[in-house]
């Protein structure tokens, strides 16, 4: 096992990103320091052969010119916020709308956005740790927070812990976009994915959740078990159309000792097992990458190249009092861990 830092490059105020590589026989994970982002992640496919399973950019300048939040960590509220305002309490919060004026998506790049401190906490992890403060992107209190990125073999543990000094609203994920095939420029559609996932939350134009809570028996969002990501994706379902693919958030229901979330690659034999603490995973197939971008190994970034599993409290929850809440009151810790574990099969 092994941590070593490197510099990766300057932001454009010349402020220093810098790059953690930790390994573990097989494996090796990188990490940035811009937005504490899952740079890359290498894992050897059933003949041994090592490639980088996520999709992304090699250079710095990649991430600020042309990031649909690869790798990012996302916060302090992940996914959308309908009209950006929400109240806690009699209190209003009017967010920063960075989506067709209309929504705050992934909270306009308030964690995604900064570059955090790192430092290294053992000798297979890094913690990196940035304090947001009071007013960032309409958001009330300022808000430290620390992600920890362990790697065991094969097994990424992703520790969250955040604490506001007022009352907020609070829900980090990680959007890395996996691509188990190792072969950078194809697309996921015949990676086999299955769920606990008996409902899913649909959503309206504008992606915002309905609140309803549909269940997904007999629709192309059964993936209780396993089917291709291709399989049905391009069904005539209103919710697929809108979308241009899955790009919604799936209701978990935990069960003990199982994964709540598997994708497999059949050629490349690798498989990601998906655990979380969270009720909700957001399940986002690359819809909106269109070739236009290019990506590592200046490869076009194709549509559906990676996959999105964004564990997650529901999209829009501080607007929606039957989703479980995400309120934390000023002082009270946030803390959150999901595992991503490759094998082989
Ligand atoms: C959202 C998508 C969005 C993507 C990249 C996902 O979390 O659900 O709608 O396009 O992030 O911004």
């Amino acid at each position: 096992m092994s941590v070593t830092r490197s510099f990766y490059g300057n932001m454009p105020d010349g402020r220093e990103v810098e790059l953690y590589s930790l390994c573990d026989g097989a494996y090796t994970l990188q990490a940035i320091t811009l937005g504490a982002t899952l740079q890359a992640l290498y894992a050897p496919d059933k003949y041994g052969r090592i490639n980088d399973v996520t999709v992304g950019f090699d250079s710095l300048s990649g991430h600020l010119e042309h990031s649909d939040y690869q790798g990012k960590t996302v916060g302090r509220y992940a996914n959308r916020i309908a009209g950006g305002h929400f109240f806690i309490g009699d209190e209003e919060t009017t967010l920063v709308r960075n989506e067709k004026g209309l929504t705050c998506l992934h909270s306009a790049g308030e964690f995604s956005d900064a570059v955090w401190d790192a430092s290294v906490t053992s000798e297979n992890s890094v913690e990196l740790s940035f304090v947001s403060p009071d007013g960032t992107n309409g958001f009330k209190g300022a808000l430290t927070a620390k992600v920890r990125y362990t790697l065991e073999g094969g097994r990424v543990t992703i520790d969250y812990s955040a604490v506001c000094d007022r009352d907020t609203v609070i829900n980090f994920t990680n959007h890395t976009y996996f691509n188990l095939s190792g072969s950078a420029g194809s697309d996921v559609l015949g990676h086999v994915l299955q769920m606990n996932a008996p409902y899913f939350t649909p959503t309206d134009a504008d992606s915002i959740p309905t609140g309803e809570l549909r269940p997904v028996r007999g629709t192309a969002f059964d993936f209780t078990t396993p089917h291709a990501i291709g399989e049905r994706i391009n069904n005539d379902d209103e919710q697929l159309i809108n979308c241009k693919g899955y790009d919604h958030n799936f209701c978990l229901s935990r069960k003990p000792g199982e994964a709540d979330v598997t994708v497999y690659e059949p050629v490349s034999g690798r498989r990601l097992s998906v655990f979380t603490d969270l009720p909700g995973v957001q399940l986002y197939t690359g819809n909106f990458l269109d070739s236009s971008v290019l990506g590592k190994g200046s490869l076009p970034l194709v549509k559906h190249a990676g996959l999105c599993l964004e564990t997650q409290y529901y999209p829009d929850t501080p607007n929606h009092t039957g989703f479980p809440q995400c309120f934390f009151a000023a002082g009270e810790e946030y803390r959150s861990t999901t595992v991503f574990e490759l094998s082989i099969f």
